[in-house]
């Protein structure tokens, strides 16, 4: 039987795509979208999918606990997938708050919805599943070796993997006192479509582009573990098809990268896509490297294994595919990339790197 899927935050990165992975399965899922737009949300970002039996929008904030409430007696909710967050670890250095509250109190307000509505039920069997989309930056930073496991302690560092790490505490609290059915997923750096130009690799796209300097951090020697953003989309849909209450799924795409090669990669794919500068130098040339981010987190490396093992995921696409796709959508979507920095997002840009 169909199920209807509250989908929080699908106006963002990964929000969206997952929005376009479910609309595809018309038969199967119906697509609540609930986002506040905020400078992150942009509604181009599901521009194809159309209003309809299947699908709805509705513009809102999480932490508004009436109008969710209102949304929960509305519509008959199977499943939430909840996105919605502040996501980007510079912006929590210079104002955490809005992470606090959406992060934090956003995550609570849902909880209590579906606690609410989920428990207090007519006792028939419904199958219904929290699914809270996290962070492998809860675990805190690696040395040189190692990798996080499901088991890994948390220590978060920064205002927003602390936000992350408390909304996760939460969730995992629904289940163990009130029996509320949430699972939760901890995932590696996503890149690909729709991803906003001011996480690494669509701003190195954007500057090198057009020919600016590519800010890298420190020494650029810190790892992430890069995942194909519609991987992690289908790790998602795993979890919510077969996966188990109350347990935490690790999501990685076992590719750790040194950053300055990732911006490098960039450089070079533009140039083979595009050709060099307009005086023939290689846009490598335009690495700047530019004071370190604080509390800066050395090296992230999942261990996916568990997600593997039990629900049958594998990462499809290697780095390489996925890199090539990615410089090839963004030089598609000139226009998206023009659009965002040429609005609210400049000022933002300008007060972070000027
Ligand atoms: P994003 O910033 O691109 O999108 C966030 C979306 O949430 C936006 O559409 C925004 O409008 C919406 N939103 C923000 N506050 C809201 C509120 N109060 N009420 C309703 N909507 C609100 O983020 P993303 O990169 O797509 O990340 C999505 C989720 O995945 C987040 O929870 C993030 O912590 C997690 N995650 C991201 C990554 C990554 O690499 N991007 C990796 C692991 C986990
Ligand atoms: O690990 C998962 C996390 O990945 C998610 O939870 C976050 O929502 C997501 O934003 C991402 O966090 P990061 O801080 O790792 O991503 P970001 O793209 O901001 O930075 C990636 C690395 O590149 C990091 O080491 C900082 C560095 N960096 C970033 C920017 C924006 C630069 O060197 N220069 C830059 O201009």
């Amino acid at each position: 039987m169909k199920k209807t899927v509250l989908v929080t935050g699908g106006a963002g990165f990964i929000g969206a795509n997952f929005v376009h992975l479910l609309a595809k399965k018309e038969d199967e899922w119906r697509i609540i979208n609930i986002d506040k737009l905020t400078y992150a949300g942009n509604l181009k970002n599901i521009s194809g999918i159309a209003e309809g039996k299947n699908y709805r929008f509705v513009k809102g904030d999480i932490c508004d606990a009436e109008m969710i409430d209102k949304l929960f007696a509305e519509e008959r909710i199977d499943m939430v997938v909840h996105f919605a967050a502040e996501s980007h670890v510079d912006r929590s250095i210079v104002g955490p708050a809005a992470f606090i509250q959406t992060n934090i109190i956003g995550t609570f307000t849902l909880l209590e919805a579906a606690r609410k509505n989920w428990l207090a039920d007519d006792g028939q069997g419904r199958e219904c599943c929290f699914l809270h989309v996290s962070t492998d930056e809860v675990y805190g930073s690696l040395g040189d070796t190692g990798f996080f496991t499901e088991q890994t302690a948390y220590d978060p560092r920064s205002p927003y993997s602390s936000s992350k790490a408390s909304s996760d505490h939460l969730a995992s609290a629904y289940f163990h006192t009130y029996g509320l059915p949430v699972r939760i997923t901890n995932c590696s750096n996503n890149y690909g479509p729709y991803q906003f130009p001011e996480k690494l690799i669509p701003l190195i796209f954007n500057n090198a582009l057009s020919g600016r300097p590519l800010p890298v951090y420190g020494d650029g020697r810190n790892v992430r573990d890069w995942l194909y953003v519609e991987d992690h989309c289908q790790a998602i849909e795993q979890v919510l098809r077969k996966g188990v209450n109350g347990e935490k799924y690790n999501i990685g795409g076992n590719n750790e990268k040194q950053n300055i090669d990732v911006v490098h990669t960039v450089c070079d794919l533009l140039d083979e896509k595009i050709g060099p500068l307009a005086d023939g130098s290689p846009r490598r040339t335009l690495v700047t490297h530019v004071k370190d981010r604080l509390g800066h987190d050395r090296r992230y490396a999942i261990d996916a294994a568990k997600i593997g093992r039990q629900l049958g995921w594998q990462p499809e696409v290697s780095f390489e595919q996925g890199i090539d796709r990615t410089i090839d959508w963004y030089l598609a979507n000139r226009q998206w990339v023009d659009e965002i920095v040429s609005g609210e997002y400049q000022h933002y840009y300008q007060k972070m790197y000027a």
